[in-house]
């Protein structure tokens, strides 16, 4: 039945259908948008937030080794300059010298077959200059500069310098500057773990790929604390907890995820190892999730700059030391688009081209729609109506839908990826049975309203 088996969508189509059906809209959009910011319409905040549930289920609640933490977005100065985020947060950048339009230094190098991975920024505008690239305008190009990625703004009424604060470019640092909380309220035993899901700002050079790359995006972080010698072993563990979760719960197909161990050039300094789980996305593969042995940078930093100490008494080995750090960490934005993106199918069922979303029930804006045969036969609405609600007891996130002719109802779910639709008909006033279909075989069977429940679940 399935013509492209297996085949990702184009952005074109991913973008039109969640634009279309109320998943994701532009930011702004009626003011001609605003650069690297969407908004989730109805069925892209159920998606989100079941997702982010399911996160939170795998890596906070379902574990005893887990903390929970909701940090401020604004925090003070000196978390970023302990961090080594205001000296060094940066992307390189150039500038077309003509339209002013600026890029991504190393992006514009990708394209052009150098590896600037390892180049300083005198190395990247001299290979700049030797390869003869121009902007994509056709324009020359400035010389690379450093930019800072880190969005600032000014706290209460005073307009100097010391009144400058950032929005957090990543959740983490949250985590780092209340482990002393932590462990004065809640005294766990090592290893032990910190999670967060919020709010994070970059002031991304490009961005772009739909909600690839964005301006304001959602984390999902946690520090796991631990003793040093037992890296390896809690790093492997939490790789494969990340694959679990994006296998699992996600449902995306193991066989467009890959694993990229970072070389030591392109690693961040502080981390001893690094590995991103990548995702075929239909612009090709590129960073989905995170997993980086951070050593105790942050806790030594934070230590050093706050004068607050940071270490941890371990009671077990009777030893004072800062716990080393594991962290896996994903943007929300970025799994809800490998979502969709792996979901987006079309094939031809009833003679007609189909577009849906095969999407695992485990994550679907709506797990099943219900409907009446005809909605001028109050007898067929009142008993879906009952149908309806009897499941909703159990299944919150139903669809009850009479608008149109049944095939068009199918494939209005089909588009949002309702795995399952219940329809009430004439026999069901007789024998207390419905027509359930299912979205991938579009294959009808006959069950009792009894029988729905246990098979729904
Ligand atoms: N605390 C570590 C950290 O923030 P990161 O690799 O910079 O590491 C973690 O970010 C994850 O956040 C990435 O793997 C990606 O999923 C997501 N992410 C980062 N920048 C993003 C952006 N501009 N737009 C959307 N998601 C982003």
């Amino acid at each position: 039945m399935s013509l492209m088996k297996d085949q990702l969508g184009t952005m074109e189509d991913i973008v039109a259908l969640a634009k279309r059906r109320g998943f994701v809209y532009q930011g702004s959009e009626i003011y001609g948008g605003l650069a690297g910011t969407f908004d989730y319409g109805p069925l892209g905040v159920a998606l989100k937030k079941n997702i982010e549930n399911l996160w939170w289920k795998r890596f906070v609640l379902d574990r005893d080794d887990m903390y929970a933490i909701d940090a401020s977005i604004l925090m003070n100065a000196r978390v970023w300059e302990a961090t080594g985020h205001v000296a060094t947060f940066a992307d390189p950048l150039v500038d077309d010298l003509k339209t002013k339009k600026r890029f991504r230094a190393d992006h514009l190098l990708e394209e052009h077959g150098v590896d600037s991975k390892k180049m300083s920024i005198d190395e990247m505008s001299q290979a700049i200059q030797e390869k003869g690239i121009k902007s994509p305008d056709g324009n020359q190009l400035s010389k690379v500069k450093q930019f800072n990625m880190m969005f600032s703004t000014k706290a209460g009424a005073a307009e100097d310098s010391s009144a400058v604060v950032y929005l957090r470019p990543e959740t983490a640092q949250g985590i780092f500057v209340n482990f002393k909380n932590i462990i004065d309220s809640f005294h766990p035993k090592l290893p032990f773990g910190i999670g967060q899901v919020g709010k994070s700002f970059r002031n991304e050079i490009t961005p772009g790929n739909f909600t690839f790359r964005l301006r304001e995006l959602m984390q999902m972080e946690v520090e796991y604390f631990i003793r040093p010698e037992t890296w390896e072993d809690e790093f492997e563990k939490w790789l494969s907890t990340i694959k679990q979760f994006l296998v699992e719960d996600v449902g995306l197909h193991s066989d467009h995820l890959h694993e990229y161990e970072h070389s030591d050039a392109e690693r961040s300094f502080y981390s001893k190892k690094t590995i991103d789980i990548e995702f075929d996305y239909p612009f090709g593969k590129k960073e989905l999730y995170g997993l980086a042995y951070r050593t105790n940078y942050d806790l030594t930093k934070h230590s050093a700059f706050s004068g607050v100490d940071l270490s941890y008494y371990d009671e077990e080995i009777k030893e004072r030391f800062i716990p080393h750090v594991i962290e896996p960490a994903v943007g929300l934005d970025r799994t809800v688009l490998a979502a969709l993106c792996d979901a987006y199918t079309e094939d031809v069922m009833g003679g007609e081209k189909r577009v849906y979303l095969k999407l695992s029930k485990n994550i679907a804006p709506v797990r099943v729609a219900v409907f009446p045969l005809l909605k001028n036969k109050p007898e067929l609405v009142s008993k879906a109506r009952e149908v309806f609600l009897s499941i909703k007891k159990t299944i919150p996130n139903i669809m009850f839908d009479d608008n149109g002719n049944i095939g068009k109802r199918y494939r209005r779910q089909d588009e949002i990826g309702t795995p399952h639709c219940v329809t009430i008909d004439f026999d069901t006033l007789l024998d207390d049975t419905v027509t359930l279909r299912d979205r991938d075989t579009g294959n009808q069977e006959r069950i009792r309203v009894i029988d729905l429940h246990s098979k729904l679940i």
